[in-house]
């Protein structure tokens, strides 16, 4: 369902900046080796993301809690940050009607930065009685989501006294965490989120699989979708590993001084799907150190943009700023709905040349446009072509952008799953807030600078 074509990452086409194929063949063992230590660690169950998308068992709950659910709803409330909410928003926008939260049903809300002013609005105005909340934490205990969790907790106490319980989902670890004890306390519906899944690799469990079904959206689709490329993102021939062959086209091209990588739909629909890649290259192989505990500051920026929204605010400087930067476009072959542009204002050379046109091919056209005038100026690009939207696509592209993140990951040599370099700032949000076991003692050399 999902294409890549990599014809304008190659020097026979953009000439110098380009690559041979003997630069991405080269690769070959460190493929091979990659994927053999991910299998592995699957088997020997230190990792389960791989594991996901054959396993039925939490759709079938995630099925049946949904169908039986005694009240009907009208908003769905997620609560959660990074991993716990990136791929639902991205599940929503690509699977949900564009407009939905103005002319559809159920409308979904999101609680996820902790800005006062946009909480206040938010509990000003939502309709509490028609609403049911999922509250997503893996570690059962991040500060954004438990306090937003509280805030929430204490409107539906009030709201539906005894019945608060039964409007409140949580989807947590299966064993450990505060959330999970505060769930078992107040009769909380739970669902898990497996151990050896970390939150940015999360997206196919219940996680992503129960606000999708309970917005209307087929959660076994999802995951048959990811299911349906698994050999394939397994397959050591980078050619024919999509996950592979982007993988390796990324770390070349950081080696060449191209540090920031471009996603870059041309669809509304997918634009959030760029942001859930945000996260999931930068936490995962943004280190400082690799496994050997050798400082090697890896991190290739991933940054999204919109076509053809940023053709009018970003390409400029893609044109003609430095070249450190490698594009992977995102388009749709099908779209399921178009319009065609009506055959009026023939009078003017700037309407009458867009007239009877569908505005799919206006804007597969600037795509085309912006690929050639980049690659005219030497700048490299690949993409991503989606046969069309579809819970099945979407699920596919999730796997593929997981398998293609770990592959990189285990050809640098670098611990994928963990993020150390976020642990300082939360230790010293703790501090501020007064939580026992936590001070600034860590920075207090610069505190004193501060105040000189
Ligand atoms: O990838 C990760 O593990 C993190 O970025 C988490 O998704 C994020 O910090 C939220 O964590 P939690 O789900 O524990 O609230």
């Amino acid at each position: 369902m999902i294409s890549v074509d990599y014809t304008f990452v190659l020097k026979d086409v953009i000439g110098e900046n380009g690559l041979e194929k003997i630069d991405i063949g080269k690769y070959e063992n460190d493929v091979s080796k990659a994927i053999d230590t991910i299998i592995e660690d699957h088997e020997k169950g230190k990792l389960s993301f791989l594991n996901l998308p054959s396993d039925f068992s939490p759709v079938q709950e995630i099925e049946s809690f949904v169908r039986d659910m005694p009240f009907s709803y009208e908003n769905i409330i997620i609560v959660g940050i990074g991993g716990s909410s990136l791929g639902i928003q991205a599940i929503y926008q690509a699977l949900l009607p564009y407009y939905n939260n103005i002319f559809g049903k159920p409308k979904v809300f999101f609680l996820e930065n902790v800005d006062p002013e946009t909480i206040y609005e938010f509990f000003e105005n939502i309709e509490i009685e028609k609403s049911i909340a999922v509250v997503i934490t893996k570690s059962g205990s991040t500060a954004e989501t438990m306090s937003q969790f509280m805030i929430l907790k204490d409107v539906f106490d009030k709201k539906f006294k005894e019945k608060a319980s039964e409007r409140i989902i949580v989807i947590t670890d299966p064993e450990k965490g505060d959330l999970l004890k505060i769930a078992k306390k107040e009769g909380f519906k739970t669902f898990a989120i497996p151990q050896n899944v970390g939150g940015r690799f999360s997206v196919l469990t219940p996680v992503g699989l129960l606000p999708a079904e309970l917005a209307g959206i087929p959660s076994r689709k999802i995951l048959e979708g990811a299911e349906s490329v698994l050999n394939k993102i397994k397959n050591k021939d980078i050619f024919k590993n999509p996950a592979a062959l982007v993988a390796v086209i990324l770390l070349e091209y950081f080696k060449r001084g191209r540090n920031i990588y471009v996603m870059f739909p041309y669809s509304s629909k997918l634009y959030l799907l760029a942001d859930w890649f945000r996260q999931l290259w930068a936490e995962s192989l943004g280190k400082r150190y690799d496994k050997s505990g050798k400082e090697i500051k890896w991190g290739q920026t991933p940054v999204k943009a919109l076509g053809a929204v940023d053709q009018h605010s970003q390409v400029q400087l893609y044109m003609e700023g430095p070249d450190d930067k490698i594009f992977g476009f995102l388009e749709v072959k099908n779209k399921r709905k178009d319009m065609k542009i009506p055959e009026i204002l023939e009078e003017y050379s700037s309407t009458s040349y867009l007239r009877g046109h569908k505005i799919s091919a206006l804007i597969d056209s600037e795509k085309k446009g912006t690929e050639l005038a980049l690659a005219k100026n030497g700048k490299p690009s690949f993409t991503y072509t989606f046969e069309k939207i579809s819970p099945e696509s979407i699920g596919e592209f999730f796997i593929m952008m997981e398998m293609q993140t770990a592959i990189a990951g285990e050809i640098l040599n670098l611990d994928t799953y963990n993020q150390p370099g976020v642990e300082l700032g939360k230790k010293l949000t703790y501090a501020f807030l007064g939580r026992e076991g936590f001070d600034l003692s860590a920075v207090r050399d610069i505190l004193t600078k501060v105040k000189k």
